[in-house]
């Protein structure tokens, strides 16, 4: 039996404008998805999905997930049946990067099933051409989160670099329950962009600027200042019409509640929202506002 895994990840700024290009900065969460594989008789796939999800999620997925698998094994040249366990603390829904934690998570487990020995970077390729079946033309910041964990600046084609800032902070995600395509969040953001092109550009421009100076402030541990940020990229995302009712109501929840800033992350139209929380006071109270209003909380940190 070959075993491996793959963390969650939450995007603290510029998901959909790093699909362009753009710079973003993201971070793999505490939480991760195990898979467990053994070969098997026949052909194919045996798939045994027991991790805990948003309702609908798994249901939602499923032709994704299959289509995903298959894509897996055929890079990594396995014509063999193979039975998969999947399971792990992380919550699959959308929005917390949990399809490339279970495909990251997969390629490690095939990889240890039939002792091939590869490279973390092979194995976050494989994960994105599992991504694929889930995001189209992914830009590669799930994966990379989830095969290598930690806070990086992602920029597409180029790869990561990792940040350290001067103290890890406490974060809330919280979930609308809504399960979302991210493929088809990706196509309407093409779609719209080809038809605005020039308002488009600006926002777009907008939002290089505000990698570059989060980073920054991320690196200072300026935390004030990140919150203000991620407030402005949460207006750019609305912009390009990606955030939900749902997802600007959590938005609303967690800044009445005193975070220092609060904003969409991953896919969006519906998901998670992420609120900057600093300290264990601060980040309890968010989260229960969350919970209070019947929503999941999920409480984390960044930067460890
Ligand atoms: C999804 O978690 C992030 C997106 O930017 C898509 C991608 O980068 O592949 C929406």
């Amino acid at each position: 039996m070959g075993t491996g895994h793959g963390y969650g990840k939450v995007i603290l700024f510029n998901e959909h404008f790093v699909v362009y290009g753009i710079p973003a900065i993201a971070s793999a969460i505490d939480r991760k998805t195990v898979a467990e594989v053994k070969r098997c008789e026949g052909e194919g796939f045996i798939l045994h999905d027991n991790r805990e999800a948003t309702p609908g999620y798994k249901e939602d997925k499923a032709e994704q997930q299959r289509e995903s698998i298959e894509r897996i094994k055929k890079a990594m040249g396995i014509t063999d049946c193979i039975e998969i366990w999947l399971h792990g603390d992380l919550r699959a829904a959308s929005g917390v990067g949990a399809s490339a934690a279970s495909c990251a998570a997969i390629a490690r487990a095939i990889a240890d099933e039939f002792s091939l020995s590869f490279s973390d970077e092979e194995i976050n390729n494989f994960a994105y051409e599992g991504e694929k079946a889930y995001h189209g033309n992914p830009s590669g910041i799930d994966n990379t989160c989830a095969t290598f964990g930690g806070l990086v600046w992602f920029v597409k084609g180029k790869g990561m670099e990792r940040l350290s800032p001067p103290q890890p902070v406490e974060i809330v995600m919280g979930d609308t329950g809504k399960v979302a395509n991210t493929k088809k969040a990706v196509e309407g953001v093409k779609e719209r962009r080809e038809k605005y092109r020039e308002r488009y550009d600006e926002i777009f421009k907008e939002a290089e600027k505000l990698a570059h100076e989060a980073r920054d402030v991320l690196l200072r541990g300026d935390w004030e200042k990140v919150g203000e940020l991620m407030n402005r990229n949460h207006k750019l995302l609305q912009e390009i019409e990606v955030s939900s009712p749902e997802l600007d109501h959590l938005v609303e929840v967690a800044m009445e509640n005193g975070a220092y800033g609060a904003k969409m992350t991953g896919g969006g139209l519906g998901g998670y929202m992420v609120a900057l929380t600093p300290g264990k006071e601060l980040q309890e109270k968010v989260a229960r506002a969350i919970e209070k209003e019947g929503f999941y909380a999920l409480r984390t940190r960044i930067g460890i």
